[in-house]
């Protein structure tokens, strides 16, 4: 990997290392114009080749979608160190293009410093996930990286000009502070579990002596699935899972961009179809005889804001496209707001990307990122499944 500041003493960036024995403390900030000397020095005392060009570093200062965070001695300014990343538009990933640490600085914390300060820095720019590259023999950097929690998520071979082949790296990042709604997570135990999931988390905060376990996971399924969803098992559709939910105790309120059947487009056996249709048909009678509010309208953002905000929980639908790169429904649970970001649980946790439930509960995603994943298909299917309390 590889990667950009004037001397702004921003509190978030401002720190003095941890670790460092009682030296001068250190300032982070954003690098300026004026810093490239010293960059291009540190660049190449640090890097035999693919090191950054003057010119590139000059265009990363000046970019809108670069940040060139420097490290710095607080009484006598000297770079000790950098850390650079891009922010790729349209998307909600950063990229850790390059960090180094002048040699006679390095082992006093300033490399981690600098890597938390460029998370936070990726975060505040509405960036969920941190990515890197490093080369395979860098073991320091490795240490560094995996210390910080960041997971191996594939290998780049003949990635470097001496061939060597790179270890990308990954991390989501969650901000400083964890938004607790109190709706305990759960992890789907099936490829096809996540709608009823969802509800489980639902019910275990809001309906007293509910219990989760991976047997309720299929009772629920079998209530809301709708039999078979592309191939295989079905998932869950929005009917199904409100009238389970105003069945288990919970009020419901269905939010669905377009009437009438719901997934069968990704469904090429016209028996599947015929049988989902009449599971689908039969939900929408029983929605219709427990006066479950149904809205045939793509639910807002503000919508579904103002619901969280009064305590609520919502089963999302989203694009397995933007989670975990496959074209499939998926289903998460929508429990808080921070101001900022809809924080969803994701019963998926993607195992054999190293995730861990650590990477997929409390997550934060920035208001756009969230409107962009809440819909599902060439049509744009948006639903949700409001839930609450029950009232009496
Ligand atoms: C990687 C680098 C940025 C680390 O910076 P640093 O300021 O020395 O690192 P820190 O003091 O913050 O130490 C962070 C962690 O790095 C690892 N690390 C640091 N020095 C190390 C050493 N001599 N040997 C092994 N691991 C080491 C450790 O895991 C350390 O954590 P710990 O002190 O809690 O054990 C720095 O070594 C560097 O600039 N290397 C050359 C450029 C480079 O390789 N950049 C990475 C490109 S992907």
């Amino acid at each position: 990997m590889r990667s950009s500041s004037a001397p702004i003493r921003d509190p978030q960036y401002s720190l003095e290392t941890a670790g460092a024995p009682s030296r001068t403390p250190i300032v982070l900030r954003p690098a300026s114009i004026e810093d490239v000397d010293a960059l291009v020095a540190l660049e190449d005392a640090s890097f035999v080749a693919d090191r950054i060009t003057r010119r590139s570093f000059r265009n990363l200062i000046g970019s809108a979608s670069a940040l060139i965070l420097v490290a710095e001695t607080g009484g006598r300014p000297e770079i000790l160190g950098y850390a650079a990343l891009l922010f790729r538009r349209g998307t909600a990933l950063a990229r850790l293009y390059s960090i180094a640490v002048a040699a006679d600085a390095a082992g006093r914390g300033i490399g981690r410093s600098l890597l938390k300060a460029a998370e936070a820095a990726a975060f505040d720019r509405d960036r969920i996930l941190l990515r890197l590259e490093v080369r395979e023999d860098n073991e320091r950097a490795i240490r560094l990286y995996r210390s910080e929690g960041y997971r191996p998520i594939g290998r780049y071979l003949d990635y470097y000009a001496d061939h060597m082949p790179a270890l990308r790296f990954e991390k989501i990042l969650r901000g400083e502070k964890l938004f607790d709604s109190g709706v305990p997570y759960y992890e789907q135990t099936t490829d096809f579990t996540c709608g009823s999931c969802c509800l489980m988390m639902a019910l275990a905060r809001d309906v007293s002596g509910f219990e989760l376990d991976p047997v309720m996971e299929i009772r629920l399924w079998r209530e809301a699935t709708t039999i078979f969803m592309m191939s295989g098992p079905g998932g869950c559709d929005p009917y199904g899972l409100a009238v389970t939910a105003h069945e288990f105790g919970l009020d419901a309120e269905i939010h669905v961009s377009q009437a009438g059947d719901l997934f069968l487009e990704g469904v090429r056996s016209l028996e599947k179809q015929k049988v989902m249709a009449l599971a689908q048909e039969d939900f929408r009678r029983r929605a219709i005889t427990y006066a479950i509010p149904t809205v045939v309208e793509p639910f807002t953002l503000d919508l579904l804001r103002a619901h969280l905000g009064k305590g609520g929980t919502a089963i999302v639908l989203v694009s397995g496209y933007h989670m975990f790169a496959k074209k499939v429904p998926h289903w998460v649970l929508a429990h808080g707001d921070d101001g900022r970001h809809i924080i969803v649980h994701d019963p998926w946790v993607a195992d054999e990307r190293g995730e861990s439930i650590a990477d997929a509960a409390h997550l934060p995603l920035p208001y756009t990122t969230f409107d962009k994943m809440a819909r599902f298909g060439r049509a744009a299917l948006r639903a949700a499944v409001f839930l609450s309390p029950r009232r009496s």
